[in-house]
């Protein structure tokens, strides 16, 4: 190709490859390309009109970015989860749509007129609200991610399934728009002694968790929004619990009471559930924040190298329960030799983080992997150095560094490299 030369030149230019690629692309294209030198259809013709869609869809073309399951992870699908696309999507936050969805007895699909939040137990006055009642508290935006802490726990022995909606998937970032439940807990006023409160879904598990007093009165939020609009029934409509930074098991949805207490009820969800079984026979148990951790989510499976050797762009999402991203390191030598990434978009405390790393690709094996540090100093640590301390039996809060092949003809799997 007569522009080769030149083209590696560019590459070294920064800002101006990017232009120049296209140009050169465009001109050797130009002349028989029938995107160009044919009149297309929706150029010819008036599309359809305002009404179609009263409310908005994606392009039948994006047809493929949906939410997927794994049938064979769980006996049926009403106990069961879906992932989020995360290879598809860009930006930090979630579309409404793909959020994954986590359930433990389906959907419950609540008319929001008959939706009631009790609070009762140690309180001095036990208080039932209506949504309409919750609109009259002070409202907050804020934007979240929400990981389950079995988020990578198929992972935990090694590589297992091909792509990272799969092995990252259970997690999203939405702008919630709700009231602080110390609002609500100060309304009905908290008695003396009270240390723990007892969120509970309305849906048939009757999702219920112990959460500590101290947490529900910093930032937790009774939602009731997500993206600007209602939740979606998946997501809890009408009212969701909200716990910034926290394994999402514990964020209740189709929440209908908050019990407070002197000390935690030791639920299913915190004893036989959500623990984690060392290897000594022991077991962890409120392990409630989300630790440090990062994806590379292109390329990876899912979403291959199509364009050959030359500049390649790597996304991904970097996320921290403890608060803000702080750095994203990449490689693409299996960890041998790391570049800082750059950090693009909001940097928001627990709010999932977009970094990209762009080079040229010699069209050799790649390696490629990333490493998040928060603000506190916390690093994502290899599989093997989570290992070396929480054994082989965990399931959840699995952080470890992720590893992608990128084959020389841009095919991509998830492999181990500890
Ligand atoms: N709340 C109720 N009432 N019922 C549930 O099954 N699942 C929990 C949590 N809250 C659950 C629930 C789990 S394990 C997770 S990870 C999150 O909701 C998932 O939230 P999402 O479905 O909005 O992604
Ligand atoms: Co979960």
């Amino acid at each position: 190709m007569p522009d080769q030369p030149s083209r590696r030149g560019f590459l070294k230019g920064g800002l101006a490859a990017g232009a120049a690629i296209a140009t050169a692309t465009t001109a050797a294209r130009a002349a028989d390309d029938p995107a160009i030198t044919e009149i297309q259809d929706w150029n010819r013709y008036a599309g359809p009109g305002v009404d179609a869609e009263p409310y908005g869809v994606p392009s039948p073309y994006e047809a493929h970015v949906v939410r997927r399951n794994v049938p064979w992870l769980t006996a049926d699908p009403i106990s069961s989860v879906n992932f989020t696309p995360l290879h598809e999507l860009d930006g930090i936050i979630t579309p409404n749509g793909l959020c994954f969805e986590r359930h433990h007895a389906g959907i419950a699909e609540i008319d929001p007129a008959q939706h009631r939040l009790m609070i009762n137990g140690m309180v001095d006055t036990p208080l039932v609200f209506t949504m309409a009642d919750l609109m009259r508290f002070p409202r907050e935006n804020h934007v979240y991610f929400l990981e389950c802490a079995a988020n990578s726990g198929m992972e935990w022995r090694g590589a297992q399934l091909n792509g990272c909606q799969y092995t990252h998937g259970m997690v999203h970032c939405v702008m919630y728009t709700g009231v602080k439940l110390r609002h609500l807990l100060e309304e009905a006023g908290i008695r003396a002694g009270a240390a723990w409160v007892m969120p509970e879904g309305a849906d048939a598990s009757a999702m219920s968790r112990s959460l500590p007093l101290e947490k529900a009165l910093d930032d937790c939020l009774v939602a009731f929004k997500m993206n600007g609009e209602a939740l979606r029934p998946g997501q809890g409509y009408p009212l969701r619990l909200v716990v910034p930074g926290w394994e999402g098991n514990l964020w209740v949805k189709w929440l209908r009471r908050l019990e407070i207490g002197d000390k935690p009820w030791q639920l299913r969800e915190e004893t036989s559930k959500y623990t984690d079984l060392l290897a000594n026979g022991k077991a962890r148990r409120f392990t409630w924040e989300m630790d440090v951790k990062s994806v590379i989510t292109n390329p990876s499976p899912q979403a291959p190298v199509i364009h050959g050797r030359g500049r390649l762009v790597l996304a991904g999402l970097a996320w921290s329960g403890g608060g803000r991203i702080s750095r994203v390191d990449v490689s693409i030598d299996g960890g041998r030799n790391w570049t800082t990434a750059r950090l693009d978009g909001p940097s928001l405390p627990k709010a999932l983080h977009r970094f990209y790393h762009a080079f040229d690709w010699d069209g050799s094996d790649l390696f490629l992997q990333s490493r998040a540090i928060d603000e506190n100093g916390f690093v994502q640590p290899t599989k093997n150095a989570l290992r070396a301390v929480r054994g082989e039996n965990s399931i959840y809060h699995n952080n470890g560094i992720q590893t992608w092949h990128v084959a020389k003809d841009g095919v991509v799997e998830n492999v181990e490299i500890s």
